[in-house]
C-alpha cells in the first residue's frame, strides 16, 4: 500500500493540544502540571480515556508509565515504541513533552481511521516525572523502565516538602501492577520541541538530533551561622548565602575556564530561614553541567568541585555534596536518524541534523532500542517558560514526520 498521501489531522492535534493545554493553565499562557500532582492526574485520566477510544491494550506499570498499544499483523514481533512526558515545569510551556504524547495519539488516530495495519504493533507512551523539577532526577521512569535506575531509588526521592515519589504516585491513583522492565522494542521515536533557536535560526522545519548530551546533576548544601544582621560586626561572619554567592558565579565561568562545548547552570536554590534580618545558615542549590563530552563534563565539576571546597573554608561554612545523577551523552542510531531526515525531504519538508542539548527519555530508551527524535521549530528558541511557542503548522508538520517513521519502522520484518 501506498501511504504517499497519508496524512494527520493537523486540526485535531492542535485541539488535542489545545484541551490538554488547559490542565494546569497558567496566567501568563503556560501550564503547570509538576509530576504526581493533581494536574498530572487529570491530563493522565484525560489521555487515558483518549486512549480507550482507540481501544488500545493499556497499561500502566509501577512507576506509573502508561503504555498503550496497537496491535499488529504479528503482535510477536517487538513494537515500535512511541512517546515523551506529560508533566511540565513549573510555569512551564504547553509543548514541551505533550507534544511528544500527543503527536503519536494524532498518529494512531490516523492509521485507526483509515483501517491501516502495520505489521509490527505500535505502542504510545507516556513516562512519568521526565522534567524532575518537583523530584530529582529527571527522565526516572524511563530510567527504571530501562534498567537504569532502580525502582526503589525512585520511590524514595522527595520534594521540597519532603513527600515521596511513592505517596504521591499512589495519592494519585497511578501505582500500576505491571512491572517497570524494559521488553524488547523495535524502534523508539521521541517527538518533541527543540527548545533551542536552531531551526528557527536557519529556516527550517524538521530536526533530527544524531543524540543527546550528557547531563550531570549535583546538589550542594551549606551550612553558616544565623544572627541577627544589625548587631553582628561583618568580620566573622559565616554568611551561607555569601558563599553560594561566589559558588554560582564559578559554576557560570566554568564552560569559559575548561575551553570546551559545555553548559553550567545553578537554576533552584532554598536559602534558610530566608529572611532580610537573618545571615543566612543554611542553603541547598543545585548545579547542571552538560556536554557532548562526557570526560569534559567530569573534569569540569572537579574543577569547580575543587573550588567549593576552598570557598566553603574560607568563609567557615560546612560544605556537603551530592553527585546525584548523571547520564551520559546519548549518540542516537544513525540508521534511524537518517530516516527521519530522509522522512521529512520525501515529504518535502526542509531539515537539519543537530544535537539536543535537552534531556529526553529518549536518553534512556537509546540504551536498549534504536532511537531517534523529530525536533519542530521552538519560537523564538524558547522553552521552559510560558510563553514556549510552536505553530500548529509546524505541529502538523512534525506529526507527518512521525506517522511516516512509525509506518516505516512497524512494517519492517
Ligand atoms: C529536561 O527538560 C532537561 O532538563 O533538559
Ligand atoms: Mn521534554
Ligand atoms: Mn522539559
Amino acid at each position: 500500500m501506498d501511504f504517499k498521501n497519508l496524512h494527520i489531522n493537523g486540526k485535531r492535534l492542535q485541539s488535542t493540544l489545545e484541551e490538554m493545554a488547559k490542565i494546569g493553565a497558567t496566567p501568563g499562557g503556560g501550564v503547570q502540571r509538576l509530576t504526581l500532582t493533581d494536574e498530572d492526574k487529570q491530563a493522565r485520566d484525560l489521555f487515558v480515556k483518549w486512549l480507550k477510544e482507540l481501544e488500545l491494550d493499556i497499561t500502566i506499570d509501577e512507576m506509573g508509565n502508561i503504555f498503550g498499544k496497537r496491535a499488529g499483523k504479528n503482535n510477536d514481533l517487538p513494537p515500535v515504541m512511541s512517546g515523551s512526558h506529560i508533566d511540565s515545569q513549573p510555569k512551564g510551556g504547553r509543548f514541551d513533552g505533550i507534544l511528544g504524547v500527543m503527536g503519536p495519539l494524532e498518529a494512531l488516530r490516523t492509521l485507526h481511521e483509515n483501517n491501516i495495519q502495520t505489521e509490527r504493533p505500535i505502542v504510545i507512551v507516556d513516562w512519568t516525572n521526565e522534567e524532575g523539577s518537583r523530584f530529582a532526577p529527571a527522565m526516572v521512569s524511563s530510567g527504571v523502565w530501562a534498567g537504569a535506575l532502580e525502582r526503589d531509588y525512585a520511590y524514595g526521592r522527595t520534594d521540597i516538602n519532603g513527600l515521596t515519589f511513592l505517596d504521591e504516585l499512589e495519592r494519585i491513583g497511578y501505582r500500576g501492577k505491571a512491572p517497570a522492565k524494559k521488553w524488547p522494542v523495535h524502534a523508539y521515536y521521541e517527538y518533541h520541541i527543540e527548545q533551542g533557536p536552531m531551526l528557527e535560526r536557519e529556516g527550517l522545519i524538521i530536526g533530527a538530533p544524531k543524540g543527546i548530551l550528557c547531563l550531570h546533576w549535583y546538589d550542594i548544601y551549606l551550612e553558616g551561622e544565623a544572627n541577627q544582621v544589625g548587631p553582628t560586626p561583618m568580620e566573622g561572619r559565616h554568611d551561607a548565602l555569601c558563599a553560594t554567592a561566589e559558588m554560582i558565579l564559578k559554576v557560570n565561568q566554568l564552560p569559559d575556564k575548561m575551553g570546551g562545548n559545555m553548559v553550567a547552570t545553578v537554576g533552584e536554590i532554598q536559602n534558610y530561614p530566608n529572611s532580610r534580618n537573618i545571615i543566612p545558615d543554611k542553603v541547598h542549590f543545585t548545579v547542571d553541567i552538560r556536554s557532548w563530552d562526557d570526560d569534559l563534563a567530569i573534569r569540569a565539576w572537579e574543577d569547580v568541585k575543587a573550588d567549593f571546597e576552598a570557598i566553603a573554608h574560607s568563609r567557615g561554612c560546612p560544605i556537603k555534596i551530592e553527585e546525584t545523577w548523571r547520564v551520559e551523552h546519548s549518540p542516537f542510531d544513525e540508521k534511524l536518524v537518517q530516516r527521519v531526515l530522509k522522512t521529512a525531504e520525501n515529504l518535502g519538508y526542509s531539515n537539519l541534523h543537530m544535537v539536543s542539548g535537552a534531556g529526553h527519555d529518549a536518553s534512556y530508551m537509546n540504551q536498549i532500542a534504536p532511537t531517534a527524535m523529530i525536533f519542530v521549530p521552538s519560537i523564538g528558541g524558547r522553552s521552559h517558560v510560558e510563553v514556549e511557542a510552536t505553530t500548529w503548522e509546524d505541529c502538523e508538520v512534525g506529526g507527518n514526520v512521525l506517522l511516516h517513521c512509525l509506518i516505516q519502522s512497524a512494517n519492517e520484518n
